[in-house]
């Protein structure tokens, strides 16, 4: 049978307990995790493409793709209170669904926290090019700048950054923690000024047509599936479980707080920009749709903007600091860009964060080589996992775009968050008296809501993002099959793994010796 294996809850518990990360972390400092993760290139860099699919409808993209986050995180606060250790969706469907289904799950975290940091990291450079132009003059050549799909060669700015937060991740948790608090500071400070300087000045004629695309793949609920993006991030406040004090209650308030603050956000942004300045996508010559990012949309962009017209909403790389210099506020403009500049790091930083502990816990149940799970003797951070992790999130920034990036991390998180809801369910029939800390309500129509939205936005979602992750998903089950089935502890039947072996990463017992 290979749905057999299970990790018992106890176990994992009790393995956690043993061999645990130091426990620093409080409610606040969660909540600002949660937000330091959430907000980032989604409302910064992403709302153009949003605007350019559903138009002002974008409002609506934002609740859809804010209410499937926000069941699915119902459901993972039920889990994460009940087992509150590092690793996220994947502990939890260890403990509930079984290993094949957690390789699965842990492998597409890798898509959502590897990849989507790609995606933050090159969304970053965006906003560094543009800084060292308007204050500078300097202007650095595509070829250093941007990938080979979009005409340049490497990315260099994304991989500077990935370095950047590698290093900070490798010298400490409680470190990373003080530097990612000031630049969550710096970035709602940002979206708050943009809020106070456009909800004035807001137009309602701005926003009719309210639905101009439709509903569909180019439409609001396709606009919904690339900006789920924006909110990927806040599930990285469960896999910091381990390291929190009172998990318990602290983890659900981080969740649902972070959560429920950037829907806030992204509401206020997206009325002021669209009242602002508009937001209607740009049509081809004949009328024809345009699909975001294609080279089709970017001529035209470049055409409108050659004929004296200010450049659309939907052709801007800086759409935030562009709406604000477009209604006069120029140097605020810039200062909301250096802000993006100065606080997007963060949230590569939190994403790399939650890779790091997915690939810890796996490595530390024999299903990764023990050597990843080594922790620094003086940093206690998981350093080898971290450098690891560093050089997979640079490789793929320095070479691919950040819509294609964003997609393919959606795809990954989508497949997370249905086997998150699943094992909610799952485990309230196999388990039905374990404590529940924190006990979602009305668990029978929210998971299967979660389940599906999480299916309704990844149907939505570009075709070469739908095969990636089946694509992925394949390579997982071979490495699964080649390597980690014969090495799991589960099915050697080494359930705990002694404190010193597991620190220095020294092969695991052999079955029968705990
Ligand atoms: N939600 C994060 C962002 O928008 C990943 O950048």
């Amino acid at each position: 049978m290979i749905f057999d294996r299970v990790k018992p809850l106890d176990a994992i518990l009790l393995t956690a307990e043993k061999k645990g990360l130091h426990r620093t972390l409080g409610g606040f400092q969660l909540t600002m995790l949660g937000v330091g993760a959430v907000i980032g290139t989604g409302i910064f860099v992403l709302t153009s493409e949003a605007a350019q699919k559903a138009g002002p409808g974008m409002m609506i993209s934002f609740i859809i793709a804010g209410f499937v986050c926000a069941v699915a995180a119902l459901c993972y606060s039920e889990l994460a209170s009940m087992v509150p250790v590092a690793g996220s969706a994947y502990t939890y469907t260890y403990a509930v669904v079984g290993e094949i289904l957690a390789w699965m799950v842990g492998w597409a975290l890798i898509l959502e926290y590897a990849v989507g940091a790609s995606a933050v990291a090159v969304g970053w450079s965006g906003y560094f090019v543009g800084l060292v132009k308007s204050s500078f003059g300097i202007i650095i050549p595509p070829a250093l700048t941007v990938g080979p799909l979009e005409g340049g060669f490497i990315n260099l700015p994304a991989i500077v950054i990935s370095v950047l937060v590698t290093w900070l991740l490798i010298i400490g948790t409680t470190e990373s923690a003080r530097v990612n608090a000031v630049l969550v500071s710096i970035k709602v400070a940002a979206l708050t000024l943009f809020i106070a300087m456009t909800l004035p000045v807001m137009k309602m004629e701005e926003f009719h047509p309210f639905i101009p695309n439709g509903w569909g793949t180019i439409g609001v609920v396709g606009a919904a599936s690339s900006i789920f993006f924006a909110y990927v991030g806040f599930d990285a406040v469960s896999t910091a479980a381990e390291e929190t004090r009172n998990p318990q209650r602290n983890v659900p308030i981080g969740l649902i707080g972070s959560l429920l603050i950037c829907t806030l956000f992204y509401l206020l942004v997206s009325a002021g920009a669209i009242g602002a300045i508009g937001a209607q996508p740009v049509a081809g010559l004949h009328g024809e749709i345009l699909a975001p990012g294609s080279p089709e949309l970017a001529a035209r962009c470049a055409s409108i903007v050659a004929s004296g017209f200010s450049e659309p909403l939907t052709c801007s790389h800086e759409a935030l600091a562009h709406v604000l210099r477009s209604i006069g506020w120029v140097k605020l403009g810039n200062l909301l860009g250096l802000a993006a500049f100065l606080a997007l790091p963060s949230v590569v930083l939190m994403m790399m964060f939650g890779q790091t502990r997915v690939f810890f816990v796996m490595a530390r149940d024999g299903l990764l080589p023990a050597k990843l799970a080594s922790v620094h003797p003086k940093y206690r951070t998981p350093h080898i996992v971290t450098a690891f992790t560093g050089i997979v999130v640079t490789i793929a920034a320095a070479f691919l775009p950040v819509g294609r990036l964003a997609d393919y991390s959606n795809a990954g998180t989508l497949f997370a968050f249905a086997m998150v809801a699943v094992s909610v369910m799952v485990l309230r029939k196999t388990d039905p008296d374990r404590r529940r800390p924190f006990r979602m309500p009305a668990v029978w129509l929210v998971a299967p809501l979660a389940i599906i939205g999480c299916v309704a936005l990844y149907w939505y979602l570009g075709l070469i993002a739908k095969l990636v992750l089946f694509g992925w998903g394949a390579i997982g089950l071979v490495v699964y099959f080649g390597y980690s089935r014969s090495r799991s502890h589960v099915g050697r039947g080494v359930v705990d793994v002694p404190e010193e072996e597991a620190y220095h990463g020294t092969e695991p017992p052999q079955p029968g010796t705990t």
